[in-house]
């Protein structure tokens, strides 16, 4: 099935940039917020978004109006009911996913294939909460969505491969990468990056080095673009604890344990870039936080 028109629900930084995505790759979408609340500010930073991109030279004048043009901003669920694909981006939170697929299941049209961007739940306890598991799978988009090239795939053991093929053609279409595969805790990317940042954390803890300089090791050392202090604030602290918890939970692995200055950094609030502080100190510029140590 070709999708031509794609409802997003949750419009928080993951569900703005997808909506960002599928807008300039011509496909309709309709934003709606999980609550059903006002889009005002969505549609506003969405706007603004487009023409930063403009003012860049990265997008034509008009592709960005026709991106605009594009997008209706919903204040109902009942609005998604013609969408040929759903894609859930709503807090990583089972019960409240699971209310939010058993009404689209009722609402979308039966053709209509839901999707959800969980970053680590498997994919199964969300089909479950719908009578179309054939048609339910994960689409993994990355932070920042505008600009990552990869898209994870993610099949349940229900999930139709016409539905994997749609969204393989889906993600070429809105000039992604696809990576299929079938669920599996932490899928590939933050199976393999959780233990990376928690790893990061606890060499600091171990007073073997400090954020910055983990920082500057792994930036010139393997050419990543930011390092994992970097990454984890940038991610948000509450993310990357919540990642830790549901892979610890899933695999008993000691090592995917939440480091205890993680634990803390988060019971205080500081959650990174998002709060102003994290493992640095945003303020003024990015200095390191000398509260972060547990
Ligand atoms: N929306 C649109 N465009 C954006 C953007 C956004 N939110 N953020 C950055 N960009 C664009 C900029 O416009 C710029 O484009 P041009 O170079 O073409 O003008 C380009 O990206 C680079 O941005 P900046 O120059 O502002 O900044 P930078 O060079 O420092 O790059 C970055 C910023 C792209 C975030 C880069 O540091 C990076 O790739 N970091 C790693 C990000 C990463 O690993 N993400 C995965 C997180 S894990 C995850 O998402 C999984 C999960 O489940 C939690």
């Amino acid at each position: 099935m070709e999708i031509q028109q794609v409802g997003v629900v949750g419009l928080g930084a993951m569900g703005s940039g997808i909506v960002n995505v599928v807008s300039k790759a011509g496909i309709r979408v309709v934003a709606v917020k999980a609550t059903g609340g006002d889009t005002g500010k969505a549609k506003k930073e969405f706007e603004a978004g487009l023409d930063k991109e403009v003012g860049r030279g990265k997008l034509a004048v008009y592709k960005a109006n026709a991106a605009k043009a594009g997008v209706t901003w919903a204040t109902s669920l009942d609005q998604l009911k013609d969408c040929d694909l759903i894609i859930e981006s709503i807090v990583e939170e089972l019960d409240k996913k699971n209310d939010l697929f058993g009404k689209l299941d009722k609402i979308v049209k039966p053709s209509g294939i839901l999707a959800t961007n969980t970053s680590t739940i498997g994919i199964d306890n969300m089909a479950k909460a719908t009578k179309r598991a054939d048609k339910f799978a994960g689409l993994h988009f990355f932070n920042p969505a505008p600009v990552m090239g990869l898209v994870e795939v993610i099949s349940g053991p229900k999930t139709a491969k016409e539905t994997a093929d749609s969204l393989v053609s889906f993600c070429k279409n809105v000039n992604k990468t696809p990576v299929p595969l079938p669920s599996a805790p932490g899928f590939i990317v933050n199976r393999l990056l959780v233990p990376y940042l928690v790893d990061s954390i606890r060499l600091y803890e171990q007073g073997v080095s400090n954020p910055a300089d983990i920082d500057a090791a792994m930036k010139l050392g393997c050419n990543h673009p930011m390092g994992p202090f970097e990454l984890s604030d940038y991610i948000g602290l509450d993310i990357v604890k919540h990642m830790a918890d549901i892979l610890y939970s899933e695999m008993k692995e000691d090592r995917l344990k939440s480091p205890p200055s993680l634990v803390k950094l988060v019971a205080k609030g500081d959650l990174g870039r998002k709060t102003g502080k994290g493992y640095y100190d945003y303020s003024d510029g990015q200095k390191p936080n000398p509260d972060a140590k547990a």
